[in-house]
């Protein structure tokens, strides 16, 4: 695991994680009320120590297959009182987190999983009144299932280590949503605000090309990264 990836957020939060909130914030999914929200996902909790500052307010929960995460992730949360990290498995969630989410977060995760229907349908199973998630999608109607073999990165038992790039149609999304559901739906293109560095490896690791206009191209490896943010209301 690159915890290192988990750490550096706590230091500074992502430009991603900031554009994020401020759109569901603008929207007025996020707000100074008293709320219950969820980061599905949360990986080392940063996204949550991001939120919990900014909306005092709100409880925020954690939850994330990884118990050196959710381990990791509490002792660094420790003294904020509207903060926890819990293990959990997505796709196999407690029922004692039912009812209990005003709305459900998930940063830059739903692409890495093998597919979106079934992680969709399990969020909605806790029914919140809304489900936002950053990741990788197209406003076409096209799917793109991507996996990538990364010999950078030896795993114990393998050359590689192996992880889904999947794109996912806005339109097929939508239509998820909908049969969950969740008629309201929104998403806008995170169209990045500043340069982000090329690696000096060629592994995976995202950084900006500048096209005419000032706008930037956000690229990992071999692929070019169609970021979006997405909300889904009752
Ligand atoms: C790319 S990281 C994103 C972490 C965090 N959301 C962030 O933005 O920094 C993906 C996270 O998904 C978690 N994950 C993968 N499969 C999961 C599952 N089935 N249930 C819960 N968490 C899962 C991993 O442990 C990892 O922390």
């Amino acid at each position: 695991m690159d915890i290192d990836y988990h750490c550096k957020q706590y230091v500074k939060a992502y430009r991603s994680t900031e554009c994020f909130v401020g759109w569901l914030e603008k929207l007025g999914y996020l707000n100074k009320s008293v709320q219950n929200i969820c980061d599905m996902a949360c990986g080392g909790g940063a996204n949550i120590a991001y939120m919990g500052n900014r909306f005092k307010s709100s409880f925020f929960t954690g939850i994330d297959l990884s118990d050196e995460l959710i381990e990791y992730g509490n002792k660094r949360l420790e003294g904020r009182n509207n903060c926890r990290l819990y293990q959990g498995d997505w796709y196999n969630l407690d029922k004692k987190w039912i009812g209990k989410f005003n709305g459900i977060i998930s940063f830059q995760t739903l692409s890495w999983l093998p597919e979106y229907e079934k992680a969709l349908n399990k969020l909605a199973m806790l029914n919140p009144e809304w489900i936002a998630i950053s990741s990788l999608f197209y406003e076409g109607d096209i799917e793109y299932i991507i996996k990538i073999k990364d010999y950078y990165r030896p795993s114990a038992n393998k050359e590689y280590e192996e992880a889904y790039y999947n794109i996912y149609s806005l339109v097929r999304i939508e239509k998820c949503f909908n049969q969950l559901g969740y008629s309201q739906f929104n998403y806008v293109p995170f169209d990045i605000d500043l340069d982000l560095p090329k690696p000096e490896s060629l592994d995976i690791g995202t950084y900006t090309i500048k096209t005419e206009g000032e706008k930037r191209i956000q690229v990992s490896g071999a692929l070019m990264m169609p970021w979006y943010f997405i909300v889904a209301s009752k």
